[in-house]
C-alpha cells in the first residue's frame, strides 16, 4: 500500500492520474497539493474527492513548510511530481514563473523529501519526476529518436527550466542518496487537456468556425502518446524501476502537425455526419454544413526556436519495465474527440473571456 503526494494533480496529466491509480489501486490513498494556476482546475477532481482515501490541497510546492507538513501528516512514501508551468508559448513570452516552479519549486519539494524522509531515515521512499523529451532538443528528419544518454540541449525556457529540475532531481540522488526515477515523455493528449495546447484548441477551434493557427509551415514533428500510457509508464517506474534512473517513454507516433490537424478535421466532419445533433449544438462549425473544416486552416509566424522534430526511443522501458502503449492513435484521438465533444461546460469554463465574447458576437448561438 502507497501514501502518494501528487504534485499538479489538478491538471491535465495529474488529473489523469489520479483516476488511473484511483481506480488500480484502492487500497492507497492520494493527496493532490496543486496551487490552481490557470491550468490546474479543482473541479476535475469532483469524482475522486468522493473517495475516501483522496484528499485535496490547495497549496504552492514552493511552500516548503507545507510540503514538509503534508509528507509528515500523510505519512508520504511517494512523491509523483507533475506540477509545472507546461506550456512552451507562455515560456516564450514570460520565462520567470517557469523558473519559480519548475526549478525552484522542484528544489524545494526535493528539500522537503530530503529533511522528512532521509534525514528522519525512512528509508522506503520514492521521488518521482514526470520531465518532458523536450530537455534533448530538436532533431533532424533522419536522426535517431532520443535515448536516455541523449544530451541534454534545451532549447526553449521551458526546456531549459524542466532539464534544470531533471539535473536537481539526478544531484540529489547522486549526492544524498534520494531515492529518486524521473520520465522524460513525449506529447501527451487527451482528456482535460488545457485548450491551449494544439489538440484540444484545434478541436474547439472547429468548432467555432475560428482559425486553425498552423505555426510555419506546420511540418514540425511531435511524437503523440494517449495520456493514459503515459501513466502507466510512470505506474511501471514507482513498481519496477531503478533508483536513480531515468526512464523515456513515448509511443513512438511521430506525426506532423499539419497532418494531425488534417486528421483532426477529418474525423470531425465523420463525427458530424453520424451524429445529427451536433450540427444543431455547434452550428457555427462549417462540419455542420458539411464543410471540410480545413478551410480554416491558416499559417502563421512560426514559434520562437521552434523545434522541428521530437522522437523517442522506448526501447529501456520496454526491455526493463515492459512498457508498451495500449492506444493507438486512431483509438486515442477518436476517444479524445469524443471526450472534448461531450464535456462542452468543463472546456466553456477554462476559456477565456475574450473568446467568449468573440463567440458572441460572431454566432447567434453563444455557449
Ligand atoms: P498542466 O499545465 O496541464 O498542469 C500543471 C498543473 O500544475 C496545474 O494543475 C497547475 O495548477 C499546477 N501548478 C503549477 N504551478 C504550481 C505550483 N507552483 N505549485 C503547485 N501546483 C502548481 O500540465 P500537464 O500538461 O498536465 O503537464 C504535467 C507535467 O508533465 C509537467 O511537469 C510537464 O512538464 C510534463 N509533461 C507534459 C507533457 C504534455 O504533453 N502535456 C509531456 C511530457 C511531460
Ligand atoms: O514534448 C512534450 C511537450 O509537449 C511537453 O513537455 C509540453 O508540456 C507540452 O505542452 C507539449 O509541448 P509542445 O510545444 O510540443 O505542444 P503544443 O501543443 O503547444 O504544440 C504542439 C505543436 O503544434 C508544436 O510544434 C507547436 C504547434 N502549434 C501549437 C499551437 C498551440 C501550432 O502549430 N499551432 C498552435 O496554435
Amino acid at each position: 500500500m502507497k501514501n502518494l503526494l501528487v504534485t499538479g494533480g489538478a491538471g491535465f496529466i495529474g488529473t489523469n492520474f489520479v483516476y488511473y491509480w484511483l481506480g488500480k489501486y484502492s487500497e492507497d490513498h492520494i493527496v493532490v497539493l496543486d496551487a490552481l494556476t490557470y491550468a490546474g482546475n479543482k473541479d476535475n477532481l469532483t469524482e475522486a474527492e468522493k473517495n475516501p482515501k483522496f484528499e485535496f490541497v490547495h497549496g504552492n510546492i514552493l511552500d516548503q513548510p507545507l510540503v514538509e507538513a503534508l509528507l509528515e501528516n500523510h505519512n508520504i512514501d511517494t512523491i509523483v511530481h507533475f506540477a509545472a508551468e507546461s506550456h512552451v508559448d507562455r515560456s516564450i513570452h514570460g520565462p520567470d514563473e517557469f523558473i519559480n516552479t519548475n526549478i525552484v519549486g522542484t528544489h524545494t519539494l526535493l528539500k522537503a523529501a530530503k529533511k522528512i524522509w532521509l534525514d528522519a531515515g525512512k528509508e522506503s521512499h520514492r521521488f518521482h519526476h514526470i520531465s518532458t523529451d523536450e530537455v534533448y532538443g530538436t532533431l533532424g528528419s533522419n536522426d535517431p529518436a532520443f535515448t536516455e544518454s541523449t544530451p541534454y540541449a534545451p532549447n526553449s525556457p521551458y526546456a531549459a527550466s524542466k532539464a534544470s529540475s531533471d539535473h536537481l532531481v539526478r544531484a540529489y540522488h547522486e549526492t544524498y542518496g534520494l531515492n529518486t526515477t524521473i520520465s522524460n515523455c513525449s506529447n501527451n493528449y487527451g482528456p482535460f487537456q488545457f485548450p491551449e495546447k494544439l489538440i484540444p484548441l484545434v478541436i474547439i477551434n472547429i468548432l467555432f468556425n475560428k482559425s486553425l493557427p498552423i505555426y510555419g509551415d506546420g511540418r514540425q514533428i511531435r511524437d503523440w502518446l494517449y495520456v493514459d500510457d503515459h501513466n502507466r509508464g510512470v505506474d511501471l517506474i514507482l513498481e519496477k524501476g531503478v533508483s536513480g534512473q531515468t526512464y523515456n517513454i513515448g509511443g513512438t507516433n511521430e506525426w506532423a502537425n499539419i497532418d494531425i490537424v488534417h486528421l483532426i478535421c477529418d474525423l470531425l466532419l465523420e463525427q458530424f455526419s453520424n451524429d445529427k445533433s451536433l450540427a444543431e449544438r455547434f452550428s457555427a462549425s462549417p462540419a455542420a454544413q458539411a464543410t471540410d473544416p480545413k478551410i480554416l486552416i491558416t499559417h502563421v509566424k512560426d514559434r520562437l526556436g521552434h523545434d522541428r522534430r521530437y522522437a523517442i526511443n522506448a526501447q529501456k522501458i520496454k526491455n526493463d519495465l515492459g512498457f508498451l502503449p495500449d492506444e493507438s492513435f486512431e483509438t486515442g484521438i477518436r476517444k479524445t474527440l469524443t471526450w472534448f465533444l461531450n464535456h462542452q461546460p468543463w472546456w466553456n469554463n477554462l476559456l477565456s473571456d475574450s473568446y467568449k465574447k468573440w463567440i458572441a458576437t460572431n454566432y447567434s448561438e453563444p455557449i
